[in-house]
């Protein structure tokens, strides 16, 4: 069988330069993420990132957008966040295996800091722009609770650039028919400045893991 080699890309064209300006078509409906063009980000990344797990699964958990690993692989939180995610799913006793975990953008931004390739965080239009492919997954896999892993998360998830991550950590909010329980990112419990502050991090996220837990048990009944 025929494979495609992927490498990553190392020059990423600079903001707003037109010469090198990539296609972008913000009403595109591309068939696959690879195709999508629907904002600038293909441009730059090794490859669309799409979710991974079940196709059916009573929960989801939603990033903000592949990282340096997650763009080489062509699979969702494999580098270090997704380390910290497993660590924290393994104590709330959640099977990643049963659970969907897919990303807000499915597109790398980063910006280059000599070799190394540094995450960039999408503008708003850019998670606009992915809600295509994020809308196609919540109805697809059709989870009654979805986990929103920080802020461009939650935005993503509600439809709503002015949600706050402060104001929503510990509680359930009922979005249409699902319930979305917000927490930290992982990298925010791994790169936070003080070890105080990323614990408390990392126990918010296995708390929030624990209440989907329940709440997905509670609706299966
Ligand atoms: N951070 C995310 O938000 N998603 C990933 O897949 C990896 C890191």
């Amino acid at each position: 069988m025929a494979t495609t080699r992927r490498t990553a890309k190392s020059t990423p064209a600079a903001e707003g330069e037109t010469a090198a300006s990539p296609e972008v078509h913000p009403d595109q409906q591309p068939a696959t993420l690879d195709a999508c063009r629907r904002c600038a980000l293909w441009a730059n990344a090794t490859q669309g990132v799409p979710g991974a797990g079940p196709k059916r699964a009573p929960i989801m958990m939603v990033g903000e957008q592949p990282g340096d690993k997650e763009d080489l692989a062509g699979l969702p939180f494999v580098g270090p966040a997704g380390a910290l995610l497993d660590d924290a799913l393994a104590e709330a006793g959640v099977a990643r295996k049963e659970v969907y975990v897919t990303n807000a953008v499915k597109h790398f931004k980063w910006t280059p800091r000599g070799k190394r390739r540094m995450h960039k965080t999408p503008a708003q239009r850019e998670v606009d722009a992915c809600h295509y492919w994020l809308e196609r997954e919540l109805e697809n896999v059709g989870a009654h609770v979805i986990v929103a892993l920080g802020a461009t998360a939650l935005k993503a998830v509600l439809e709503d650039p002015k949600s706050r991550l402060q104001d929503s950590i510990g509680t359930v909010i009922e979005h249409g028919d699902r319930l979305v329980v917000a927490t930290y990112h992982p990298s925010f419990a791994l790169r936070a400045p003080d070890p105080e502050t990323r614990q408390r991090a990392y126990a918010a996220i296995v708390a929030a893991l624990q209440d989907a837990k329940k709440l997905a048990q509670r609706h299966k009944k």
